[in-house]
């Protein structure tokens, strides 16, 4: 950070910090990863200062040749990664690629149906103050209350009853496989359109380890920072009969300029998810998660729908201590060195501030080089803290081994 350092002090040191906060702790948040060096390279270069409205060849602005060569390769790799007849890789976000999908397809006003917020699905798909709440009329399917899975006879009845112009598949915080073939089937039987939203599963998808949407969905999204290993962002994939809807939706519909700087990472991202090695890669990511989900199963702690089928497991800690709350207990683990999100669980009686629940997934671990031993050394700590209620020096002890630790699997950006 020498350069910054020289103009900018404060910043170079909060930069500086936050390398050492992620080399020093372990990120068991589900929706992160840690990039490859390639990637983080192309996010800090000039392609940055460059203005790219419109799409490769037809831009608005001169000088765009190189930024037209960068995202023509992004977009062909989105297609052949995700096996799509059309990409838009311009959605600076997976809320703002959701909300192009929105704007292309269907009219302010239209029924949207997605999975009840707090039993997992995401704020984009409906949420009463987010602008999909706000601009459509939105109903929701949810969980069921005995298995806390999506049963697809359930959701058919709630879709049939409902009738939305678009109905959306795919989650934040869901621990099970989503049947999107079951999902397409019933948007054929009530005539609507599908929008599968695969922001947290892509990387599996891409690997293999994760049943595909693209034959079911007429919308795919995805962010790319998740599971994908990507930058931050979110890119949209379509048939082809929507190509020109979307591209008009991303753009002058709801964004100006790309970030061809991103854009380019991104490329790099997709370049990186065709490699064989990614399919090792999500294979275990799975494997970390069920090995995680196995070692704190058999601490006691109880798992909503019993376990995990990919990244992400929810902890129900009132299976172990009915006073407990998910803020209190990644406080108590973040003072550790161990990363989560408070989160809710299916009918959860707390709410969103304090939670039942705590989310855990693999992706940043596993980047790491972590594997299923090291999964079960992380429950054990998990189970300490949490057992202890947070005791000091249990926490400052759990702290000493974590850092320790840390040092055997350097983030990529420390290998360089
Ligand atoms: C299912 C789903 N869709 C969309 C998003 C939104 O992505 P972003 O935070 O990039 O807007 C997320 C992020 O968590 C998500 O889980």
């Amino acid at each position: 950070m020498g350069i910054i350092e020289k103009v900018d002090p404060q910043i170079a040191a909060a930069i500086d910090a936050e390398v050492a906060r992620q080399a020093h702790t372990i990120e068991l948040i589900a929706s992160e990863n840690h990039v490859s060096a390639p990637v983080l390279a192309a996010l800090g270069t000039v392609l940055t200062d460059k203005y790219a409205e419109g799409s490769p060849g037809r831009r608005y602005y001169r000088g765009c040749d190189n930024i037209d060569t960068i995202e023509r390769l992004c977009i062909d790799r989105a297609k052949a990664l995700f096996g799509a007849d059309h990409a838009n890789v311009q959605p600076h976000s997976g809320t703002s690629a959701n909300l192009a999908v929105y704007m292309a397809a269907l009219k302010p006003g239209a029924k949207i149906m997605g999975m009840r917020l707090d039993h997992g699905g995401h704020l984009s798909h409906g949420m009463k103050i987010n602008f999909s709440g706000m601009w459509y009329a939105v109903s929701h399917y949810g969980v069921d209350r005995q298995s806390e899975r999506l049963e697809m006879d359930q959701v058919r009845q709630a879709v049939l009853a409902e009738r939305p112009d678009m109905l959306i598949a795919g989650a934040s915080a869901y621990p099970r496989t989503i049947d999107f073939a079951a999902f397409g089937r019933i948007a054929q039987e009530v005539g609507c359109l599908l929008l599968a939203d695969v922001a947290h599963i892509a990387g599996l998808i891409v690997g293999g380890v994760h049943p595909h949407p693209m034959p079911y969905a007429d919308f795919v999204t995805t962010t790319n920072h998740k599971t994908l290993r990507g930058p931050r962002g979110g890119i949209i994939l379509c048939r082809k009969q929507f190509a020109k809807a979307v591209d008009q939706a991303v753009f002058p519909g709801m964004q100006g300029g790309p970030l061809p700087h991103v854009i380019a990472a991104k490329a790099i991202a997709f370049h990186e998810a065709m490699q064989p090695e990614f399919k090792w890669y999500a294979a275990a990511i799975v494997a970390n998660a069920k090995a995680l989900a196995d070692a704190l199963l058999a601490h006691g702690w109880r798992l909503v729908t019993g376990g995990t089928d990919n990244h992400m497991m929810l902890v129900d800690l009132r299976s172990r201590d009915p006073e407990l709350t998910g803020d209190v207990a990644s406080g108590w683990l973040a003072e550790a060195g161990i990363i989560s999100n408070k989160n809710m669980i299916p009918f959860d009686p707390r709410t969103t501030k304090d939670t039942s629940g705590l989310r855990f997934g693999t992706p940043a671990v596993t980047t790491r080089g972590m594997r299923p031993d090291q999964m079960a050394q992380l429950a054990q700590w998990i189970d300490d803290i949490l057992t202890s209620h947070g005791n000091q020096e249990m926490i400052t002890k759990v702290a000493g081994a974590v850092e320790e630790f840390c040092r055997e699997f350097p983030i990529p950006a420390q290998r360089g």
